[in-house]
């Protein structure tokens, strides 16, 4: 085997061939167009479940805690987080625009970097969306049974609503001993809700849907109202109650504020939606930049808005519930808005479910294309057109993980993952530059080398916040990679065999 064989780079042409491709395409988004897009990818889980974990934190099996808690400094954690996103996003949008190939951050790492690398964030994005996935459709359980609960009074038994790792942990306290059948002497739990969830997106998925535009301006109106509603009855409590839980403000000090940037990493994924559009913009130039960070000020603008009325409202001693925001309306007094609220969540996590599970499935088809991945993964349905077995494998793979990953683990393999993919992006900036500084560029990234080095030093400052047991997943989930990659991909890769005359 020859060691530099593992470093063919595909050229710009090879990158933009082979499916989807961008180019073609009608210039037709404004900055506008943009803004709504990237709104509509981020708010989502992140917002409506995990600002809870990165407000208390989140604890072991015994007590003890796992992650600190940022308490009410959250707003805090959610601005350094938004700056090392703005950085990664400006670097995604360049390569992005330069190689405009469906596949995201796998099709720029095989321009930039080679196979083995580009083979690598490939099998990492795995980790972005179908594990992202899992813990969307958790979270999208919890708000339907808030839903379920508020409507109807009734709700599933809690073991067909937790995760066969939680059922384990639940079982050990008291009040929960008999609350789960026994399999083989352990807790059984499924999570039914966010199976029938996935498998439902599944079919539609399957059977072919149509992104409009128009669909996802009408969720980004849902998604807004939601979130101003929330902060103007939270604020408005807080101003008729004349008090308020701000303080202590940063009960773990600054590794709580860390600590919960890098869970709230989460939140803001899917900003790379927007850099993918780079071919589509009317003037990348100018309208990428602002369609990010536009969106991305918006989000950190509602973000902290929304935890401040949060951690105002309820003390953190009482943020002990998977919907927080739900349960917070019944604690302003608000009780059936909270029912109202919890199906608002519901519908607008079911659009980034869509996305994410559509995105994996494209991720599949290019590598399959490339030979990396079996040709199955890339085989169309006569009839539906639409990549059917990446789909299902996708689907049952997300649908049955939602019962064996806790929350946490789902949450933080998916940042650790998606952290160390845009670490990469942002270096392929710099390495592009060095090897190609001739190719065109519609977007160049202000202040080159500044931004692709603060995007790498902030990816990295928030992987080192995550939990260790994250980065032994994803090294493990990496090392499963390379075992994958050398047994088919290197060897059935059609860029070595047309470079080989094979
Ligand atoms: N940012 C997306 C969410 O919060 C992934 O659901």
């Amino acid at each position: 085997m020859n060691p530099r064989s593992l470093f063919l780079r595909k050229s710009g042409k090879e990158s933009a061939e082979g499916g989807d491709s961008a180019s073609g395409l009608k210039r037709s988004l404004t900055a506008f167009d943009l803004t709504l897009l990237g709104i509509g990818a981020i708010i989502g889980a992140g917002l409506f479940s995990s600002i809870r974990d990165m407000i208390v934190g989140t604890f072991n099996a015994d007590g003890t805690p796992h992650m600190l808690g940022a308490g009410p400094a959250v707003i805090l954690s959610y601005a350094l987080t938004a700056m090392a996103c703005g950085f990664a996003a400006l670097c995604y949008a360049e390569v992005s625009a330069m190689v405009p190939a469906s596949g995201s951050a796998y099709s720029y790492s095989y321009a930039a970097f080679g196979e083995i690398i580009a083979w690598i964030i490939g099998w990492d994005l795995i980790i972005e969306y179908a594990i992202g996935n899992v813990y969307v459709a958790q979270s999208w359980a919890d708000y339907f049974q808030t839903f379920l609960d508020g409507l109807f009074g009734w709700h599933f038994p809690i073991w067909l609503t937790k995760d066969f790792q939680t059922a384990g942990t639940l079982a050990l306290q008291p009040e929960y001993a008999d609350a789960f059948p026994r399999l083989f002497g352990h807790a059984f739990a499924v999570n039914l809700p966010a199976f029938g969830i996935t498998i439902l997106l599944t079919t539609v998925l399957f059977i072919g849907i149509k992104e409009s535009a128009r669909a996802n301006a009408v969720m980004v109106f849902l998604k807004l109202a939601l979130v101003v509603i929330f902060i103007v009855l939270g604020f408005k409590t807080i101003l008729a109650r004349g008090e308020n839980h701000w303080t202590p403000f940063a009960p773990n000090h600054f590794k709580g504020i860390w600590q919960g940037a890098a869970l709230g990493f989460f939140s803001y994924i899917g900003f790379d939606a927007i850099s993918t559009a780079g071919e589509e913009c009317k003037n990348p130039q100018r309208d990428l930049p602002r369609g990010l960070i536009g969106s991305l000020l918006i989000c950190t603008v509602l973000y902290i808005l929304t935890a401040a009325a949060l951690t105002g409202v309820v003390p953190l001693s009482e943020m002990t519930t998977n919907d927080p925001l739900a349960k917070a309306m019944e604690y302003m007094g608000y009780h059936d808005f909270a029912t109202i609220f919890a199906f608002g969540a519901v519908i607008a996590m079911t659009a980034v479910l869509l996305v994410f599970q559509l995105g994996q499935t494209r991720i599949f088809m290019v590598m399959a294309r490339d030979g990396l991945l079996p040709k199955v993964f890339s085989r169309i349905h006569p009839r539906f057109h639409t990549p059917h077995i990446s789909t299902w494998i996708t689907g049952l793979v997300v649908a049955c993980s939602c019962s064996i990953l806790t929350p946490d683990q789902a949450i933080g393999l998916c940042n650790i993952g998606t952290l160390f993919a845009f670490a990469l992006v942002a270096l392929g900036v710099i390495v592009l530059r060095v090897r190609e500084p001739d190719r065109p560029r519609p977007f160049k990234v202000p202040l080159y080398p500044l931004t692709p080095i603060l995007a790498i030093l902030s990816c990295l400052a928030l992987i080192a916040g995550l939990e260790i047991s994250n980065w032994l997943r994803l090294v493990i989930w990496l090392a499963i990679g390379m075992v994958v990659y050398f047994l088919y991909g290197y060897r059935n890769s059609v860029l070595r065999r047309q470079a080989s005359g094979r």
